[in-house]
């Protein structure tokens, strides 16, 4: 039998909890072709959501295109992602959509080479000079745009882990897509990414293309009451049986973190398959395993961090609900320094991604390195 908790990989469909008000949400912002900014920390399930909606559009209605520009080292990159990721979508025999690429984009199309893969998939290459990029862009996003109309359709064109943009040379890219996607009222952008600083930059600086340009939605960890429910479900269709107390353990232990709780149950799901039980002792074995298979790594930012940065994540693994970070208390107590040295050594880490600022409150986002240090320190 398969494990049904899975991690690491996109959830879709049965796999995915929760999300209802997120999904409807951001189906309100398709239709309105809205242009919308999606981010969270690292593993909150981004792309699962915006993978299971566009599984669930009508395909009749909306032109998707999912571009992951995660590979994307320059303008180029993006401009054969982009053109990769439209072509994909076009649901015609190959030489159809070889016209129709030559068809739609005019200066694109004399700099685009085709070769067929194995899966018998279009592979591009290009070739583009400097100069080349700002027209050639402008005429794939005019050309995309002009298809999608000329086809009777609105458009969703998702750019996952758009951050990637912010290490291009140049400002190109954002200059162009800023002005033409202000153009354009039937395709809904959506920009997801996590390096919640770099993006803050991108988008709320006053001196940079997207700024006031996009809605933010900001993707939290998922509901404690979708989290008992797709766990109990999970256990009950593979007969395992799992004690509603003991749900509410993991819900606690992992902080309805997305990532964790699939990873912590996969691990209890792997413990009891042969004799359908989840025993209690199962949620702290998992959790040790975590934290085993991880240590490496922990170390391995530990080793990097300056003794302040070391100082104030410990503080922050011990932090009580009661107790305010900026406290003299608190300040005292764990001797980081004064205020300005502990703010300037919390943003250090908010850039490092290690720690986020919930509620005016800073947390260690990565669920298993705080109880690392905990149990270390
Ligand atoms: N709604 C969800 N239901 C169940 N599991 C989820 C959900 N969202 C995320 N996960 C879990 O978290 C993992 C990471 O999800 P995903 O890759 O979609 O996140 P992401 O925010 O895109 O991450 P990154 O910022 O690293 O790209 C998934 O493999 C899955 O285990
Ligand atoms: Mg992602």
């Amino acid at each position: 039998m398969e494990n049904p908790f899975i991690y690491g990989e996109v959830v879709t469909g049965k796999n995915l909890c929760g999300r209802e008000d997120e999904t409807k949400e951001l189906l309100r912002d398709i239709r309105n072709s809205q242009k919308v900014l999606l981010f969270s920390p690292r593993r909150y399930g981004k792309t699962s959501l915006l993978k299971d909606i566009f599984i669930n559009l009508n395909k009749k209605e909306f032109f998707t295109i999912y571009v992951d520009l995660y590979p994307a080292l320059n303008e180029s990159d993006f401009i054969k992602l982009l053109a990769k990721a439209f072509s994909s979508g076009i649901t015609a025999p190959l030489y159809k959509t070889l016209n129709v690429l030559k068809d739609t984009f005019k200066h694109l199309a004399s700099r685009l080479s085709f070769t067929i893969n194995k899966e018998g998939n279009i592979e591009f290459d290009i070739s583009l000079e400097k100069h080349d990029i700002s027209p050639v862009l402008v005429d794939l996003l005019e050309g995309i745009n002009s298809y999608i109309t000329k086809n009777g359709k609105k458009g969703v064109i998702v750019f996952d882990e758009f951050q990637q943009v912010n290490y291009f040379e140049k400002d190109k890219v954002e200059k162009e897509l800023r002005s033409q996607m202000q153009s354009q009222r039937n395709i809904c952008y959506i920009f997801s990414g996590s390096k919640k600083h770099l993006l803050m930059d991108m988008f709320a600086n006053p001196n940079r293309p997207f700024y006031k340009s996009t809605k933010h939605f900001q993707l939290d960890k998922l509901k404690s009451k979708d989290i008992f429910r797709f766990i109990k479900t999970k256990f009950q269709d593979t007969d395992i049986e799992i004690k509603d107390d003991l749900i509410n353990k993991v819900i606690d232990i992992s902080e309805c973190h997305p990532f964790y709780f699939q990873y912590i149950c996969h691990e209890m799901w792997e413990m009891s398959f042969l004799n359908g039980k989840v025993a209690d002792e199962y949620l702290e074995r998992s959790v040790d395993r975590i934290m085993e298979r991880e240590t490496s790594s922990y170390d391995n930012i530990w080793s990097l961090l300056s003794l302040k940065q070391k100082k104030t994540l410990i503080a922050l693994s011990k932090i009580l609900p009661q107790e305010k970070i900026f406290s003299n208390n608190f300040i005292t107590k764990y001797n980081i320094g004064p205020v300005s040295t502990l703010q300037r050594v919390l943003n250090g880490l908010v850039k490092k991604e290690l720690i986020d600022k919930v509620n005016n409150n800073y947390e260690i986002l990565d669920i298993i390195f705080k109880k690392w240090i905990q149990r270390i320190y």
